[in-house]
Formats: C-alpha cells, structure tokens, sequence
C-alpha cells in the first residue's frame, strides 16, 4: 500500500437537496478522484457530511415554521439517498450537530485561544429593532459593494462569489421584516488571521498546481490584507462557544464546519488523536473538493486555522470547478433553475447521469446542460459507441469460448491498438494525478471511439471464417481494449465497469496499473445487453392556443396573409399561405395552434413569428382549430411529453412527424414518435380538423 491520503468533499448545508450543480461541481469530481486514488493502491480516506448549522438552516426553518433539527435530518437523508444512488460513496459521512464534532471543534478552539489565535473584541452589528436580534449572515441582505448584485447577503454574494461582512452591504435589510436595522455594538470572539498573512502568503505561492480559478479568488481575497475574522455569532442554534459570557452565541458555522472534515477522519479512525497525528505526518497529502462560492474558505481560512494549531500539513490541492449552467442560466434552487438530483434520479440511470456529467463538466470554464442535449449523447455516445462496441467484442469472444497465447496471430491492426491502449492508460492516469477529471474522462471516451472503429475495420467475424490465428488475435485484441476500458472505467462509471469486469471472471476492484497485463480472454459469463437507451419524455416543440384578430394581405407575395395573433398574455405576428383556403372573414376569431418557439424568419421581408398547424389534401388546406372554450395562450400538450420551449429551427421541426389521426369517430392532430401516437391535447375540450380530412394527412 502507498501512502496515505485524505479526499474531502465540502460539507453541503442540508436546507435543501442537492442539484445537478452541486453534483458536477464538487461530489461526482470527488468520488471520481478518490476512485482513482484506490486504483492506484493508496491508503485513501474520504469523507464529508452534512453542515447543520448557521443561517441558511435557520431562515428555512423560521421561513417553513419547522424545527431546525428536523430540517437537518429531512435533508440529511434526502442527500445520503442521492449519493448512494449515484455510487458516491464516504468512509465517513459526519453531522456537524454530533457530539463527537462539536467535542473536536471545542477542543481546536481552546487550543488555539492558549495559543493567543483567539480574542475577544467589541464590534457593530446590524440589529433589527422589530425583530429584537442581531442580524447574523444571511439574516441580512442588501446590495454587494463589488458588484452591485441586489441579493447580497451578510455573509457572501452569490453573484461575485466575494466574501461579505453585513456591513458591507449598501442599504441593507432585516430579511424578515424588511426594514432598515441598526448598528449597535456587541461582543465577539475573533480569529487573528492577520498575524498568519505572511504564512499564507508563502503557502499559497507555492501551489503552483492549482487551477487558475482557485489561484485567482485565492490571490484576490489575500492581496487586500487578510483581517482578523469574527467566529461567533449572535444565534441560538450552533456549536456552544466553550468560554464564559458566550452562552447566549454560538461558533460560526464554517469555522466549526471546516473542522467537520476532522471529525470525518476521527470517526474512520475511530480516535481524534489518531487524526491530529496523521495531519502532522509530513508525508500526508490531501485534497479538497469544493463548490466555486467556497474557494477562500478552504485556500485561506482554514490553512489559517491548520497553522494556528501548530504543525498541521496544509491542503495539498484546493479543486474548486466553475458552474454548470442549465441554458445559460446558474443551477438555482431559489430561482427554479435546473433540476434537483432527485428528478433526475427519478427518470434516469445513475450511470447515464454520471457520464452525462463527467462528458460537460465545468472544469475550467462554465459548462451548459440540457435534458435534449444529454439524453442525445448517451444515446449515441455511451450507449450507441462504447456499450455498442463492449457487446461486439464480448459476444464474439464468448462464443470463440477459450483462446490460448500461441493461437494467436496478431496483425498491424492489433499492434497499433496494443499501443493505443498503453498510451490511452498513460493519459488517464496522467491526467487524473493533476485532477484533471475532464480531460481523463475525455481520453477514456476516445478509447472506447477507438474500441469501435477497431472492430469495425477488423472485421473479426470475416477473419473467423478462414483464418483461425487470425481471428482470435482479433478477438483477444477486442476484449483486451474491454478491458482497459472497464479497469480505467471503474472510477468513472462504477456499475457499468463491474458488470463488464464480472463478465471477464473478475468479481473484485482490479487495480489500475501503468502496465495493465492481460490474462488471456477468459469470458466466464454470458454478457448482455450493458444499457437500454433512453427514450425521450422531453419534446423541443411548443404549441398554443392562438385568436386570429387581423388578417392582412402580405405586401409582396400574392399567396400569403399576415395573421395577427392574441396568446392571452402577449400578441404575436405570423406570415402564412393558407389564402387560397380561406378568406380573411372566416379567418377573423378562430383558434387556432401555433408553434411559439420557432426561430423568427423573414418570409417575403415580412417577419414571421411562429407557424401555424394545417394539413393541405386536393381540396385544400385544413386548419387545426380549438373550441371557443380554449384559452388564448394555453399550452398544448402532446401526450404525456414535457415541453422544452427553447427556440428551434424550422429544419428540425420539419422533421417532427405530425399527422391527422383517428380518434373514436374523429380526425384529430398527433403527433408520431417511434411509431407511437400522441394526441395533441388542450385542457378544456378538443382540437379537430377543419372539414374533416382523411387519416395520414401530415400536418405542418
Ligand atoms: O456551501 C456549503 O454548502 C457549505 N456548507 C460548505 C461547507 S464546506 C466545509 F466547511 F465543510
Ligand atoms: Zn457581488
């Protein structure tokens, strides 16, 4: 076993379930990374947890009316439920509300108040006068001096990621009451981080392996002189401050949750002195894996605490990714953004969630994700390429049944993908000692493109008619590729690579060594099918209910109306050739469906924004049309498919199959997706075809 090593995973606030952010950000990069280290054959700790106190706990349970120790358990459980489904796994996954972490942070504390790191001072407060309190952290907002975002809080902007003190912030706001606090003086204990200015200083600068994003918050929060930091609080749920006078305050909640991450090591160890010993091993080396908006925490504020306690090893690595956003948008519980992991894990595969976003994560740049997007690349990626390619080789080599060394003549082919396969591991784990997670996953991917287009140009099962030796160098070539795949893939997709590794004979880990070896092909099971694909729940297409109000004659095209359009809430205009069809008069005041995201065209220079639904035979054109009881604007459901409204072009909706449709004795509009059909639908009664045409009829 080599040495030992410590990978944290940023301790969440349980006032809610985690999202996919949270996920891309810091808990799927950790359990890969971690993964990797065992692979390796590192001694390996792990560890997190849920961080149980502090404002954002409290407000939601002033906000919800809930106890906050209900709070913390409901979503404790939630985010253990979404790890284990993710196979994100702990050896240690504490809550900052046990006894055993608030034994270990009183401890630190008084260890470094002997120490003279601790003092007490007088200082101003936001105090609400309505309320009767202090106004802590997040119970005050306000705008953010740095760059005026107007939902600051008292503790952090969320915009700029920039540390804030509540008196920073410009005309702030009790959050309860809104109004506008005072300031009144009120006691507290501090931090002397300035004294430790020069230490960090040295530390930092010699961290040369950071990526750029944690050097720069890390450089920025530093440069301006650190200043001495308050770590109590005026709160009544926390850590119990362990000196006189503080009994109506509590610590503050990241200098005890820092200390979480020593609690996780003590509870694996099963003894605190154990841990504070490790930490002064010289040969420790640990890594933290945390969200962008807890970068100074985990660079400054706790190396600071590490030296203030004395001859405690420092991070060795800070990993801190950018954000993911869904359309162009940050993942945000509060805004409704994105989706929460337990939607997701409701609708999809683990695994297929995992490559999804290890293919976009947002390392070094903000990554976007979308449901389309998504279920498109593991359709053709995972399951079309790499599950594609797996099934091949495996199947070719359970039915050829044992090979033996000497049976087998290798050819150009097989000697080019021997290298390959060196060069690929070489890569992976290159790439995966400097935490570049995105670009090993990246050369896993291109291996597994490799695998395929191996086998498709080797063509094994024409080789296996004529040529014996041949063939099964072919096959063995095959499933040793599998088999750099599924060892390299265990960090990556877990479950996936131990079925493939079980179908090979291998019932535990394998080791991911720099020379991966090879026992001849050895198939001891059947192999089946690794993935089904996904069919989509999700259509890229939005139909309302329109009103036709005006009806104008195109200036410069004989054929084409202008139709004025009332969707409820807003108006819209579209150019359309149904003038052959129909005359203005019979136009005025129907309802009719219009598609609403089509991207704008110019039709004849006149604008054009949406399309309406109509189907054309030799008597004509036929429009679908909504009963007087729709509502203008309402959305149209198509079977029992989720609308994503964003914008498409008009070659992708022509490629969306509509067609007329028999329902009971009538022609209704559906819409046809691999051969099944979904009826157009609307709440309040049913669309039909003007005139009746036949069945078939595609609509457009
Ligand atoms: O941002 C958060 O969710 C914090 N609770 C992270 C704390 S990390 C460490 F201090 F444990
Ligand atoms: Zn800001």
């Amino acid at each position: 076993m080599k040495e030992k090593v410590f990978v944290f995973a940023a301790l969440p606030y349980v006032n809610s379930s985690l999202h996919l952010g949270h996920i891309a950000g810091a808990y799927l990069p950790y359990d890969v990374f971690r993964r990797f280290l065992k692979l390796r054959g590192y001694d390996v700790i792990s560890t997190s947890g849920s961080d149980e106190h502090g404002t954002p706990i409290t407000v939601k349970s002033i906000r919800e009316g809930i106890p906050p120790e209900e709070i913390v358990e409901k979503y404790h459980k939630l985010n253990l439920e979404i790890f284990r489904k993710m196979n994100i796994e702990f050896d240690a996954y504490i809550e900052t509300s046990s006894e055993l972490h608030k034994e270990i942070t009183s401890k630190f504390l008084v260890t470094l108040k002997n120490k003279d790191y601790i003092y007490e001072a007088e200082m101003t407060q936001p105090f609400c006068v309505k309320e009767n309190i202090f106004l802590a952290d997040r119970y005050v907002k306000g705008k953010c001096p740095y760059c005026g975002y107007e939902e600051a809080t008292g503790d952090q902007c969320e915009n700029c990621g920039r540390t804030l003190e509540p008196g920073e912030l410009i005309d702030p706001l009790c959050i309860f009451d809104l109004t506008t606090p005072e300031f009144r003086q009120t006691k507290h204990l501090f931090f002397r981080l300035s004294k430790l200015q020069e230490d960090l200083e040295k530390y930092i600068d010699s961290r040369a392996n950071w990526r750029q994003n944690v050097l720069n918050f890390t450089r920025n929060f530093i440069s301006g002189g650190l200043k001495d930091r308050p770590i109590t609080r005026d709160l009544n749920w926390g850590v119990d401050v362990p000196f006189p006078g503080y009994e109506n305050k509590k610590i503050y909640v990241w200098f005890e949750a820092l200390i979480g991450y020593i609690t996780g090591v003590s509870t694996v160890l099963d003894s605190q002195e154990d841990a504070l010993a490790m930490w002064k091993n010289p040969n420790l080396r640990y890594y933290h894996f945390v969200g962008k908006d807890n970068i100074v925490f985990h660079s400054i504020i706790w190396p600071g605490m590490l030296l203030a306690h004395g001859n405690m090893i420092l991070p060795y690595f800070v990993a801190a990714n950018e954000f993911l956003n869904f359309r162009g948008e940050k993942f945000s519980k509060s805004k409704g953004t994105g989706f929460s992991m337990i939607q997701l894990l409701e609708r999809y595969d683990p695994e297929f969630i995992r490559f999804g976003v290890l293919y976009n994560l947002p390392e070094e740049h903000d990554a976007d994700f979308t449901i389309e997007e998504f279920e498109n690349r593991v359709n053709t990626e995972l399951i079309d390429k790499f599950g594609n390619f797996v099934n091949r080789a495996l199947i070719l080599a359970f039915k050829k049944g044992p090979i033996s060394i000497d049976q087998i003549a290798q050819n150009d082919l097989d000697t080019e993908a021997e290298n390959r396969i060196r060069n690929s591991i070489a890569t992976i784990i290159k790439e995966m000692d400097g935490v570049h997670i995105r670009n090993a996953f990246r050369a896993w991917l291109e291996l597994a493109y490799y695998g395929n287009s191996y086998i498709t140009n080797r063509k094994p099962w024409e080789q296996c008619k004529r040529d014996d030796a041949n063939c099964n160098a072919a096959i063995y070539t095959g499933v040793k590729i599998v088999f750099a795949l599924a060892v390299s893939g265990q960090m990556f997709l877990p479950a996936t690579s131990k079925k493939i590794l079980s179908w090979l004979g291998y019932e535990e880990q394998v080791e991911l060594k720099d020379d991966l070896g090879f026992p001849v092909s050895r198939i001891t099971s059947k192999p089946d099918k690794l993935f089904e694909k996904i069919v989509s729940n999700t259509i890229n297409l939005r139909l309302q209910i329109a009103q036709v109000k005006e009806v104008d004659d195109h200036p410069n095209a004989e054929k084409l109306y202008l139709l004025d359009l009332d969707l409820g809430d807003s108006n819209r205009r579209i150019v359309s050739g149904i003038k052959g069809s129909y005359s203005k008069e019979a136009l005025k005041g129907k309802k009719i469906v219009v598609v609403t995201n089509l991207k704008p065209a110019s039709i004849r220079g006149e604008t054009s924004n949406g399309m309406l639904l109509a189907a054309e035979d030799e008597q004509g054109i036929h429009l679908v049309l909504a009963p007087e009881s729709a509502k203008n604007g309402e959305d149209v459901k198509i079977g029992e498919l989720q609308t994503d409204p964003s914008e498409i072009s008009i070659e992708k909706f022509r490629k969306l199959v509509i067609k007329t449709a028999r329902r009971g004795s009538d022609i209704v509009p559906a819409l046809f997706i691999n051969e099944k059909q979904l009826f157009l639908e609307i709440s309040n009664g049913s669309l039909i075809l003007d005139g009746s045409p036949g069945e078939g009829l595609v609509i457009k």
